[in-house]
């Protein structure tokens, strides 16, 4: 891609959060995410197939790859290595967001309260991720944090599915909205590439309704 990660993410407004346990998944699941209309994916760090699955997703010209769950600076290696463009952390580490940097990588940590925000703002990053987002407290959530932090903005990742998307996309705050829901793991190991597809293009369509 031309266009710099942050750009694409906004454009789109979803975020697939992909966590694979086989490599060989890896092509079929991108070229089913791009027929649904998407064009950024984030793979996690959960499984040990994951620097395999970014290097193959990253092949994908029409795919702009990022890492998940990545929690070590180590971690922030093996994903760059593998050709992620942008790096998510489920919480916020000083020290991976800190190489992040060091490296010129976008980096997405999770904020959850007022106090990790203004760690995140005082870092120089205005986008967090905001994780679990339904525990935590779903849109409501996340439109109370907005109105002090007006230059904020938030990756909801966590309990969001096909229901409650459209109230987290009504929000301006919101960044893109993250999550399984479209590219769940029972989905994958079936290999039901149409499903995917199915969700994620229905996932886009509601994006367009906003
Ligand atoms: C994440 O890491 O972003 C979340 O685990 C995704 O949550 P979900 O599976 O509830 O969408």
């Amino acid at each position: 891609s031309v266009h710099h990660p942050e750009q694409f993410i906004a454009r789109a407004r979803l975020l697939p959060v992909v966590v694979l346990q086989d490599a060989a998944d890896a092509e079929p699941l991108a070229a089913a995410l791009t027929e649904g209309g998407l064009r950024s994916v984030e793979v996690t760090f959960r499984t040990d197939a994951a620097a395999e699955a970014i290097r193959i997703m990253a092949e994908n010209p029409d795919l702009l790859v990022g890492a998940g769950t990545v929690v070590t600076p180590a971690q922030v290696d093996a994903a760059v290595a593998a050709g992620a463009r942008f790096v998510v952390s489920p919480g916020f580490s000083p020290r991976v967001v800190g190489y992040c940097q060091e490296l010129g990588l976008p980096v997405y940590p999770g904020a959850a309260t007022a106090t990790e925000i203004q760690m995140a703002l005082d870092a120089g990053l205005e986008i967090v991720k905001f994780f679990p987002a339904e525990q935590l407290g779903g849109a409501k959530m996340i439109k109370a944090l907005a109105a002090p932090f007006r230059s904020v903005r938030f990756i909801p990742t966590g309990g969001v599915n096909t229901v409650n998307l459209p109230d987290y996309l009504a929000l301006p705050s919101v960044f893109a909205v993250g999550g399984t829901w479209m590219v769940a793991p029972d989905l994958i190991a079936a290999g039901k590439w149409d499903e995917v597809t199915r969700l994620t293009a229905l996932a886009v369509e509601t994006t367009g309704r906003q």
